[in-house]
């Protein structure tokens, strides 16, 4: 599996006169479990956005493959339908349940009779428990095993994740990279930014973003 899924070209990204990003190429192959590095501040999450199509950049450019284009109009229905997040700091509606936060906007999934689809992803993640517990009532890996939840239910062919591993402890930080790994090993995309340099063993490409600049990892 070699196809280039996204192409990044010379990616400028200013916010007023600071320069985050300078001049970022770079090629995401299907199948990659792509690890960005980098200390706090360097641009780690800008550029997770950018890729994503959350966030606008100021010159260069970026292909999505025909692949991705499938079905889809423009950006927006290109990122619905094949684009799934995992955040930091979970972004779940902490008054919502479990089951309600994930299905949230999937119009297909209804929350009164839990979908079997649903149910065998919840199940997997070993929180059925508390499928009807409000977010606020649950500790930070169970949020974050929910966020997971979350980005996978609607089977997107590429996960982002923003340091999904950054307010977890050791435990709960291997779960949440091994149901990542095992997504990649399914086929899907993965590309994760994070400044934790133990997780790089999950990866298949690791970069390292410094001065708004990135190089591959093997090259420092
Ligand atoms: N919306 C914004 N407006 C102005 N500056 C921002 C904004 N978002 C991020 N920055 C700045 O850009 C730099 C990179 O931020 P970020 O991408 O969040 O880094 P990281 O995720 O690696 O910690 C930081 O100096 C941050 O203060
Ligand atoms: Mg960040």
């Amino acid at each position: 599996m070699c196809k280039i899924l996204i192409k990044l070209k010379n990616i400028r990204k200013n916010y007023q006169n600071h320069c985050v990003l300078v001049n970022v190429n770079l090629d995401i192959y299907e199948g990659d479990f792509l690890m960005i590095i980098g200390k706090s501040g360097s641009g780690k999450s800008t550029l997770l956005n950018i890729i994503a199509t959350l966030e606008k950049y100021d010159s260069g450019s970026i292909e999505y493959s025909q692949f991705l284009f499938e079905k889809s109009r423009n950006l927006n229905s290109l990122r619905g339908r094949n684009f799934g997040f995992v955040f930091q700091n979970y972004n779940l509606v902490e008054y919502l349940t479990m089951v309600e936060n994930i299905t949230l906007w999937r119009k297909k999934f209804d929350t009164e009779t839990i979908h079997p689809y649903v149910y065998d992803i919840i199940k997997s993640l070993e929180l059925t428990r508390l499928i009807k517990t409000p977010i606020s009532k649950m500790s930070g890996g169970e949020k974050q095993r929910v966020a997971f939840a979350r980005a996978v239910v609607s089977n997107p062919s590429v996960i982002f994740a923003d340091e999904p591993t950054g307010n977890l402890d050791n435990y709960n930080k291997n779960i949440i990279m091994r149901l990542l790994s095992d997504e990649q090993k399914k086929g899907k995309t993965v590309i994760m930014v994070t400044h934790d340099l133990s997780l790089i063993k999950y990866a298949t490409h690791v970069y390292v973003l410094e001065s708004g600049e990135i190089k591959a990892y093997d090259n420092l």
